[in-house]
C-alpha cells in the first residue's frame, strides 16, 4: 500500500518535529518545510537518529509562492499540515505586520499553491487563545470567538478564511485544530521545545530555573478566581498532540469532510500545581515569588474534549507527572536546547 504523503510546514519546531515522528510511524511519508526562523537545523539530525531515515527536508519561507509551489506540483502531496506561525504573544503586540505577514500571509500562500495544485486537504493549527477570555469552562468548539492581541486575531483571521475557502468549494476538507497549552518532549530526551531567548511560557520557564539557568519563576499573580489563586490551564502532552494530527488526517482523507475540534485534556492545573508535579518529577527545586498579574492573561482555560473524542477517535493518554518527566529529559540532556 502506498503511504500518502504529508507537507509539514514549521516542520521543524516543536509541534512540527513530534508530528514528523507520530506520522511516519503511523503509516505517512513526510516531506517538511522551515525557514529556521524559531527552530534549528539540528532537528534535522535529531529526526533522522529518531526515524532511522534521512529527513525529506525542503528549507523554504511559506510567504514564498514560489517556493511553496515549488514543493507542491513536484510531489503527490496529498495534504499539508500548518504549522509555520509567529507565536509569541507580547511580540505580536509590538510587531503586528511581522505577524500579520507571517501567520496570514503564509497561510495564503500555502493554499493557493495547494488549490493551484489540486491539493485540497490541510490542517491548521489553531488556539485556544481564539476564545479569548471564556464565559463558560470547559471550552465547547462552538463557544464565542473574540482575541485580546495580534496573535490571536491572526489565528482567527485564519480561521475565518478557512471556513470561506471550504464553504466556496466542497473538494477543500480542512481541520482545525485548536490546541491548548503543549509541554512535555519525545521520551528519547532528543527533541522538545527550544525556545529562543527568555521563554514566554511556564513550563520552558520552570525547566529552566530547575536547571539552574534562571535564579526563580515569577508566578504572575494569586488573586484569580481559582482554588489557589493562580492560572489555571489545561496542559497537554505534545506527544498526544502529534497522535491528534495523526488522527485529524485519517478523518480529513477518510471522510472528506472537514472538522473544529479542541486538543485539550479537559483538565486545568493551576501555576503552583505545575510548580509542584516538576519538583517531584526533576527532584529539583523551583523557587518562585508572586508578583502582579500579566496584562492580558485570564484566569481559567481548559477544554471540553468531546468532540475530538466523538470524531477523531482520539483522547489524550499521557497524564500530568510524564508532561514533567519528558519536559525534564529534554531540559537537562540539552540544557542549552538544539545548538549542537
Ligand atoms: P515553533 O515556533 O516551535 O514552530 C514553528 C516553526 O515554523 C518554526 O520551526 C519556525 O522556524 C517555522 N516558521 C515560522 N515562520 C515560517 C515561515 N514563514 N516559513 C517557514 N517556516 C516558518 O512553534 P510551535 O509551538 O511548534 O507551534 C506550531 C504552531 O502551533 C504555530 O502555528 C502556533 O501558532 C500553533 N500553536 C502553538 C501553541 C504553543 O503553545 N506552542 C499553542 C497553540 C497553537
Ligand atoms: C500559563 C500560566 C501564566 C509564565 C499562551 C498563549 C496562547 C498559546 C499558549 C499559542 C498562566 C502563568 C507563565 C511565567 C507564570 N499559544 N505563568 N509565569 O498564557 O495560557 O497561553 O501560550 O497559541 O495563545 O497566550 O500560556 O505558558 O504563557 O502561561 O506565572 O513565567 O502560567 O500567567 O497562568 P498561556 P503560558
Amino acid at each position: 500500500m502506498t503511504r500518502p504523503l504529508i507537507l509539514l510546514t514549521g516542520a521543524t519546531g516543536y509541534i512540527g518535529s513530534h508530528t514528523w515522528l507520530a506520522l511516519l510511524a503511523s503509516g505517512f511519508d513526510v516531506v517538511g518545510v522551515d525557514n529556521f526562523s524559531n527552530s534549528s537545523r539540528e532537528t534535522l539530525n535529531r529526526l533522522h537518529r529518531l526515524s532511522g531515515q534521512t529527513p525529506d527536508f525542503v528549507e523554504a519561507d511559506v510567504c514564498s509562492a514560489a517556493a511553496m509551489d515549488a514543493v507542491i506540483r513536484g510531489r503527490r502531496v496529498a495534504a499539508a499540515v500548518h504549522f509555520a506561525a509567529f507565536k509569541a504573544v507580547g511580540e505580536s503586540a509590538s510587531q503586528p505586520l511581522a505577524y500579520y505577514a507571517n501567520n496570514v500571509g503564509g497561510l495564503l500562500t500555502l493554499c493557493q499553491a495547494m488549490q493551484a495544485n489540486d491539493c485540497k486537504t490541510l490542517v491548521f493549527s489553531s488556539s485556544a487563545t481564539v476564545y479569548g477570555n471564556p464565559q463558560q469552562l470547559p471550552i465547547r468548539e462552538d463557544a464565542p470567538l473574540s482575541t485580546t492581541n495580534p496573535y490571536g486575531a491572526s489565528k482567527l483571521i485564519s480561521e475565518n478564511m478557512l471556513r470561506d475557502v471550504e464553504q466556496a468549494d466542497a473538494a477543500w476538507a480542512i481541520a482545525l485544530l485548536r490546541y491548548f497549552n503543549p509541554v512535555g518532549a519525545h521520551e528519547s530526551g532528543l527533541i522538545g521545545e527550544d525556545p529562543r531567548g527568555t521563554p514566554n511560557n511556564l513550563m520552558p520557564y520552570i525547566t529552566q530555573v530547575a536547571v539552574g539557568q534562571r535564579a526563580r519563576l515569577q508566578v504572575f499573580g494569586n488573586d484569580y478566581d481559582t482554588p489557589d489563586g493562580t492560572g489555571v490551564r489545561d496542559y497537554i502532552h505534545v506527544l498526544d498532540l502529534a497522535d491528534g494530527h495523526v488522527q485529524a488526517l485519517r478523518y480529513l482523507l477518510g471522510q472528506r469532510r472537514g472538522i473544529t475540534a479542541n486538543l485539550g485534556t479537559g483538565v486545568g492545573y493551576s501555576v503552583l500545581e505545575m510548580v509542584r508535579a516538576f519538583e517531584q518529577a526533576s527532584g529539583h527545586p523551583v523557587p518562585f515569588e508572586i508578583v502582579a498579574r500579566r496584562p492580558g492573561d485570564i484566569g481559567a482555560c481548559y477544554a471540553d474534549p468531546s468532540r475530538a473524542r466523538e470524531m477523531l477517535g482520539w483522547t489524550a493518554q499521557r497524564g500530568l507527572a510524564a508532561m514533567c518527566a519528558d519536559s525534564w529529559r529534554w531540559q537537562s540532556q540539552n540544557p542549552h536546547g538544539m545548538a549542537p
